[in-house]
């Protein structure tokens, strides 16, 4: 599979909510009196929403008094994201709002998202691509320079580092990057670890109260909105405008032709790095892990790159060549995708695969469901990273592998993550092979991504 084949399909036709013969969706089984489903949704997120497809393509959950359909089949997943009758809202978006801004293009809707798209897209098109291969290159490398042969690596900070220092340096070029990269990267660890106990266990004020863990919490995230600020004042009090997204924002205009607002190229600048490196972090954190799982994988992808380069360092020329590697990178992702739950909510009465789905509901699905799926998958479980070679790619379903989303809100940085992704995977795996140490605990942990709970791995040379 290639780097460009993971990215979205055509749109579907929206389905008319005056048909008289929609149905309701049926009640997912094993909700309890009061809490519902609630609680095995909070016991064990992943192993509940893969159960979910055995109850129907669209399924009623009670959490609490509230209802939510959760969608299961990979073609309505697609039809969801593609229907305009369906917005970003909703619990999830809620809370992100209310830490991360309300401005930002990740959570905004109708006229102001299409046009913070607009101003982003630019610095994310195929063709800014090879403009960031320089900084990926020296990145990917940096991260194998730093590691002693032979000694522990901590995948969680490592992957982090990495994933916060390319999207600031590449995005929001400029020299003081460096030392503020790794400030971002502690941040948005801390920030992410508390939002996600936020969102699930809702205490509201308990979180105000002065615990340990609340006061890092509210440090990193003060922090976090510090950093942009400063980034901003900084970028402005030097007078230059170089090509990247940051001056895209700083010169935007609305839709009357006038300069955004203070508040609104904050939080897109915020809207922007966050997801930029929780989702990469977690992504090299899984292919860590399958390098040391899958030793086998782990020499091909280390033959296929000194094949490639010729046992030169690889480079940003090379990403396209590197077929096994990608496809590892696309198995990786699809056996435990960063993002493994996605919500909307609709906007009017609409209809869903024949199903009715009233105004104000909230849909959810998750991705690592629909990528796990035996009805989808052969082997469905196994890591076999050859089902993405083009003879096989062409059974999958359509929309049972969109890791990146598709439609409107699709992620925009699909080219961007899969090329780094591609290329840290191939420099590391052309000097190490790596396996875990005791104390490593490679299990997932759910979290606003998925990631592997503590990964410590040695990193041995070939
Ligand atoms: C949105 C996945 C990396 C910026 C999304 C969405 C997904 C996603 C699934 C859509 C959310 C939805 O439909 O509700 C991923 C994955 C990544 C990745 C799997 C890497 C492995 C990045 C990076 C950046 C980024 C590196 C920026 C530097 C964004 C933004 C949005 C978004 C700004 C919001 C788009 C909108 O609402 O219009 N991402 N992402 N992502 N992503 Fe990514």
């Amino acid at each position: 599979m290639t780097v460009e084949s993971v990215q979205s399909a055509n749109p579907g036709t929206p389905e008319n909510p005056e048909t008289p013969d929609l149905r309701e969706p049926p009640l997912a089984g094993g909700a309890v009196p009061v809490l519902g489903h609630g609680l095995k949704l909070v016991r064990d997120p992943l192993a509940f929403m893969s159960g979910l497809r055995d109850h129907g393509d669209v399924v009623r959950l009670r959490l609490g008094p509230k209802t939510v359909y959760a969608v299961t089949a990979p073609a309505l997943t697609g039809a969801l994201a593609l229907n305009p009758d369906f917005k970003i809202d909703g619990p999830l978006w809620e809370s992100l709002e209310g830490l991360l801004g309300k401005e930002g293009v990740a959570t905004a809707n109708g006229p102001r998202h299409r046009r913070q798209r607009r101003t982003i897209q630019p610095a994310f098109r195929l063709d800014a691509i090879p403009g960031y291969g320089p900084v990926m290159e020296e990145e990917a490398h940096a991260l194998t320079d730093r590691w002693k042969p032979g000694g522990t690596i901590d995948c969680t900070s490592e992957s982090f580092r990495v994933a916060v220092r390319i999207a600031a340096r590449c995005l929001l070029r400029g020299d003081y990057m460096d030392e503020r990269a790794e400030r971002l990267s502690l941040d948005l660890a801390t920030v992410f670890r508390g939002m996600y106990r936020r969102m699930v266990v809702p205490l509201g004020p308990l979180y105000r109260l002065p615990f340990p863990a609340n006061r890092a919490f509210n440090r990193a995230l003060a922090d976090l909105h510090l950093l942009v600020d400063e980034i901003v004042a900084e970028r402005r009090a030097s007078g230059q405008k170089p090509d990247d997204l940051l001056t895209a924002l700083l010169e935007a205009k609305d839709d009357n032709g006038d300069p955004i607002g203070e508040q609104e190229i904050h939080d897109q600048v915020v809207a922007i790095l966050t997801p930029g490196s929780e989702t990469v972090a977690s992504t090299i954190m899984w292919l860590l892990q399958v390098l040391a799982a899958h030793p086998e994988h782990a020499e091909k992808v280390r033959t296929e790159v000194e094949s490639v380069t010729s046992g030169r360092p690889v480079g940003f020329e090379h990403v396209r060549s590197l077929t096994h590697t990608n496809n590892v990178v696309v198995e990786a992702m699809r056996l435990r995708p960063a993002v493994w739950i996605l919500t909307r909510r609709a906007v009017t009465d609409t209809a869903l695969g024949g199903y009715r789905i009233p105004a104000g509901a909230d849909i959810v699905y998750s991705p690592y469901a629909i990528q796990r799926d035996a009805r989808s998958y052969a082997r469905h479980l196994d890591f076999d990273p050859d089902r993405w070679l083009p003879e096989r790619a062409k059974e999958v379903p359509k929309y049972a592998m969109s890791p990146f989303s598709v439609g409107n809100r699709k992620c925009p940085s699909d080219h961007f993550s899969m090329t780094q992704l591609s290329l840290i995977t191939a420099a590391i795996s052309a000097k190490y092979r790596f396996e875990q140490v005791s104390g490593s605990d490679d299990t997932t942990r759910v979290g606003i991504t998925l990631r592997p709970q503590n990964l410590l791995l040695r990193a041995m040379p070939w």
